[in-house]
C-alpha cells in the first residue's frame, strides 16, 4: 500500500465573468501516493491549472475537498507547508534577487530558520547545477535555469507534495532532460509529484499514473502502463514477405485489413482464424500494435472521435 499524499475529492469550480459562467472544473477526483508521478493531462482550457490552484490553496473550490498529507489547505494553513508549487511561467520567483536569495527568502517565509534555509539553499543550488550562478539575478538567467530555480524554491521546505504546471514549457532538449531527471529523483525521495504537460512523450516516460481531463471532467485516471495496455492489446499486425490475392480476399472477408503485405487485425479473436488462412506461408513479423499516450489522449479528448488509428475504432464498433 502506498501512502496517499494527495487526495482530491469531487472538486467543482465555476468562474463568473461579465455574466458568463465557465464551468472550469466539474467533479474532479485524484489521488497520488508517495513516490508517484501523476501526469495531469488535458487540452488547453480543460481545467488543469484551476485544479492545481485549488490544490495549492490559491483558488477556493465551489465544492469538494482537498487533503494534502491529511490536511485541508483551505481550512488548515499548516497544509501549505506540505506542498510546493511551480505554476505557469515560474512566477514564484523574485526576478531582482539571485537564486540563493530567492531560496533563503522563501525558506524563511515557509518557516525555516535562516541558518537552515541557507544550508538547504546551498545543497539545492549544487544539486540543480546552479552553483556557478549564485550571484546573478534570476532575471539574467536563461529560461531553463529560471525553471530550475523555480523548482528548487518549491522544494526548499521539503514538501511531501510537489505541483508542477508545465515544467518543461519552452525548455531546450538538454534542460528538458534535466527537469525530467529531477522529477524522477524528487519522486524517488518519497514525494508525490503532480505535473501537467502538453508533451505527451514526456508524460508517458515520467508518469506512474495518468489523469486526463477534458472540459472540466476526468475522462481517464489509472496507471500509465495499464492505460496504454488497454488501448494496445486489441490490435495485432502481421507482416508477410508475400501475400497471394486469394488469401487477401479471405482475410478481408474475415474483417482483417490488408495494406500490401501487412495485415492489421483489429480484434484479438481474429488472430488465429487469420493465421489459419496464412498457413503455411512464411511470416516475417507478428506483433501487437502498441498505443502511445498520444493515441489514447486524442481518442479520449476529441468530442467526435476521428480515430487516429481507424483499426482501433473498427475493433470497438
Ligand atoms: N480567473 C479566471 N476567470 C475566469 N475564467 C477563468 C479563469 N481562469 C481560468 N478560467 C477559465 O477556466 C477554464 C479552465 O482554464 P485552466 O487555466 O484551468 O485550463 P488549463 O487546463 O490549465 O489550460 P492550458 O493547457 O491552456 O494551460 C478556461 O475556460 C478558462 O478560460
Ligand atoms: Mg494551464
Amino acid at each position: 500500500m502506498v501512502m496517499l499524499l494527495l487526495q482530491v475529492q469531487h472538486l467543482y469550480k465555476a468562474y463568473r465573468t461579465q455574466g458568463k459562467i465557465t464551468h472550469a472544473v466539474q467533479d474532479v477526483s485524484l489521488e497520488i501516493g508517495a513516490q508517484q508521478v501523476l501526469a495531469f493531462l488535458g487540452p488547453n482550457g480543460a481545467g488543469k491549472t484551476t485544479t492545481i490552484k485549488m490544490i495549492a490553496g490559491l483558488v477556493l473550490p465551489d465544492r469538494g475537498a482537498v487533503s494534502i498529507a491529511g490536511r485541508d489547505p483551505h481550512h488548515d494553513s499548516q497544509a501549505l507547508r506540505s506542498v510546493g508549487a511551480v505554476l505557469e511561467g515560474s512566477r514564484n520567483l523574485y526576478w531582482r534577487l539571485t537564486p540563493a536569495e530567492n531560496l533563503e527568502y522563501f525558506g524563511v517565509l515557509r518557516g525555516l530558520s535562516r541558518r537552515v534555509a541557507r544550508q538547504r539553499s546551498r545543497v539545492l543550488l549544487d544539486r540543480f547545477e546552479l552553483s556557478h550562478k549564485t550571484t546573478t539575478n534570476v532575471q539574467k538567467l536563461s529560461r531553463g535555469m529560471q525553471q530550475k530555480v523555480a523548482i528548487a524554491v518549491a522544494l526548499i521546505h521539503e514538501p511531501p507534495l510537489l505541483l508542477l504546471d508545465e515544467p518543461t514549457l519552452g525548455l531546450d532538449v538538454e534542460a528538458t532532460q534535466t527537469v525530467k531527471r529531477l522529477v524522477r529523483e524528487i519522486a524517488s525521495e518519497g514525494r508525490a509529484v503532480l505535473l501537467t504537460t502538453h508533451q505527451l512523450d514526456i508524460a508517458e516516460e515520467l508518469s506512474d499514473r495518468v489523469a486526463i481531463i477534458n472540459q472540466g471532467k476526468i475522462v481517464a485516471e489509472q496507471s500509465t502502463q495499464a492505460l496504454l495496455q488497454q488501448f494496445s492489446s486489441a490490435v495485432y499486425r502481421v507482416e508477410m514477405s508475400a501475400l497471394p490475392d486469394d488469401r487477401v480476399a479471405r482475410l478481408l472477408d474475415l474483417g482483417a485489413l490488408v495494406e500490401g503485405t501487412t495485415i492489421h487485425i483489429p480484434d484479438p479473436t481474429l488472430l488465429y482464424p487469420v493465421l489459419d488462412i496464412l498457413k503455411p506461408l512464411p511470416i516475417v513479423r507478428l506483433e501487437t500494435e502498441r498505443a502511445t499516450l498520444t493515441d489514447v489522449f486524442l481518442k479520449l479528448t476529441q468530442a467526435t472521435p476521428t480515430p487516429i488509428n481507424p483499426l482501433l475504432n473498427r475493433a470497438t464498433n
